[in-house]
């Protein structure tokens, strides 16, 4: 994930999210793949100071409560910052960036006493499904060699590495790994 957003442009405002967590990736075909019933909405001011403190719980490099608020911000058309709730209780979070036909997922997560349980791969499916909706042809994000799990969910969903962004987290000077994936057929020969 990239590690801060505060140079990225704006939106606000609590509309649930309206994709339907339909999924055409493999790992998101059959109902029995469906696992846990999420349901993301957007992320407003007032989640803020929780989404912050479980960022810092789960990343050494965690974004600032200001890196949030600038989500909050974005116009709808150029991001979209999502929470999950269950009973209440913040489970998961992510932020997506809309750029041309790209939706680029700029952070995502699942409450560490959550993990393992298949909110991710839900969280996942919907996001992409998010943004076919939205007719983007191509899902990337950045994630660590290091990150088993996460990468081991986007290799499950197709996403293909593309390039290495050399020394790119700055807390132990990992590289990041620049995956993607087509959303639609005809963007396949992007990822050469
Ligand atoms: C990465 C993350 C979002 C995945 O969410 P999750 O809810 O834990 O994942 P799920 O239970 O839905 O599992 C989905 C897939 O991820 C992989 N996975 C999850 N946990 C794993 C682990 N501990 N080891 C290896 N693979 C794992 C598996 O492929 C799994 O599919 P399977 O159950 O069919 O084998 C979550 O673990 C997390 O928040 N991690 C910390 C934050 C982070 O690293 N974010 C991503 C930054 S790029």
């Amino acid at each position: 994930m990239p590690r801060s957003s505060a140079t990225r442009p704006l939106r606000r405002m609590a509309d649930p999210a309206t994709a339907d967590g339909g999924a055409r990736s493999a790992a998101g075909s059959g109902s029995a793949a469906r696992g846990p019933s999420i349901t993301p909405v957007r992320m407003g001011v007032v989640d803020v100071p929780e989404v912050a403190d479980l960022e810092r719980e789960i990343f050494p490099d965690a974004w600032s409560v200001d890196s949030f608020l600038a989500e909050v911000e974005r116009r709808n058309e150029i991001g979209l910052p999502l929470v999950v709730r269950e009973r209440g209780a913040l489970i998961a979070y992510a932020i997506l960036w809309f750029i041309v036909d790209e939706v680029h997922l700029g952070n995502i997560a699942v409450r560490p006493d959550r993990q393992g349980t298949g909110i991710g791969k839900a969280f996942l499916r919907w996001i992409l499904a998010e943004g076919r909706r939205r007719g983007m042809s191509l899902c990337t994000l950045e994630v660590r060699p290091s990150n088993v799990a996460a990468r081991a969910l986007y290799e499950s969903f197709g996403f293909r590495q593309i390039a290495v962004r050399r020394r790119y987290y700055h807390d132990n000077r990992e590289d990041a790994l620049v995956l993607a994936l087509a959303l639609d057929p005809s963007a396949e020969s992007r990822l050469g």
